[in-house]
């Protein structure tokens, strides 16, 4: 048995990789607490998600925080360590996070992110990957660093692009991966098994993206 990471989730929108975690957490999957839910964004839909699971959902609202980034940051960090989080897990979080959190928890920050990086990084990346007219695209969690979508890759999934994809049809099977991804890469750590080289993160007992999470449209 695997001791139960804490794990702070933090977002801005629908929730729907929130849901996800709770329902791995709910089925046993995933061995984790959701010590608390964060978002900048007071009404967003993920905060109720929490809320009917019994878990807490914190507005932290970004107003007047234009231009003061770190003083934001500051106000996550307090936050999460009030609900003593190990694992901080960006679930559709839509800031740049500074310094001031990452030096809070070195190395134990993951962001899932729908390319497979380090191509299409930042926003509206579904509709830049059929524009640029890639054949296969999918999603990628990685632990973050100070750069945008740059920090070591922990697992990746890799879904076709087909001829007559949308950026709703593409949005849609990508995320179904990252359904399934984000709450691997949370178990793995864990369990212990993720070791960060540089670049690299090693997976103890092989590689985190197995054969299941290629072509499964
Ligand atoms: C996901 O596509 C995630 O990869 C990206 O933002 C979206 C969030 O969706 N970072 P949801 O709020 O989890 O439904």
């Amino acid at each position: 048995m695997h001791k139960k990471i804490r794990i702070g989730v933090l977002v801005s929108g629908r929730g729907s990789n929130l849901q996800a975690i709770i329902d791995n957490i709910e089925n046993g999957a995933l061995s984790a607490d959701i010590a608390v839910v964060i978002s900048d964004q007071p009404d967003a839909y993920a905060l109720e998600r929490a809320r009917k699971h019994n878990i807490p959902g914190v507005p932290v609202s970004a107003k007047g925080y234009k231009g003061k980034r770190d003083e934001y940051d500051a106000l996550l960090v307090k936050e999460l360590k009030k609900h003593n989080v190990e694992l901080v897990v960006l679930a559709g979080f839509m800031r740049i996070i500074t310094p001031t959190l990452l030096k809070a928890f070195p190395n134990r920050v993951m962001n899932i992110h729908p390319a497979l990086l380090p191509s299409f990084p930042g926003l509206h990346v579904q509709k830049a990957a059929i524009e640029h007219g890639v054949k296969f695209s999918g999603c990628t969690v990685h632990f973050v660093d100070e750069g945008m979508d740059t920090g070591p890759i922990i697992i990746q999934a890799v879904v076709p692009i087909l001829d007559n994809d949308t950026e709703d049809s593409l949005s849609a099977r990508i995320l179904k991966q990252e359904h399934k991804i984000y709450s691997r890469a949370i178990q793995l750590y864990a369990e212990g098994k993720l070791k960060v080289e540089g670049r690299h993160v090693i997976v103890t007992g092989g590689r985190a993206s197995t054969d299941d999470h290629l072509i499964n449209p």
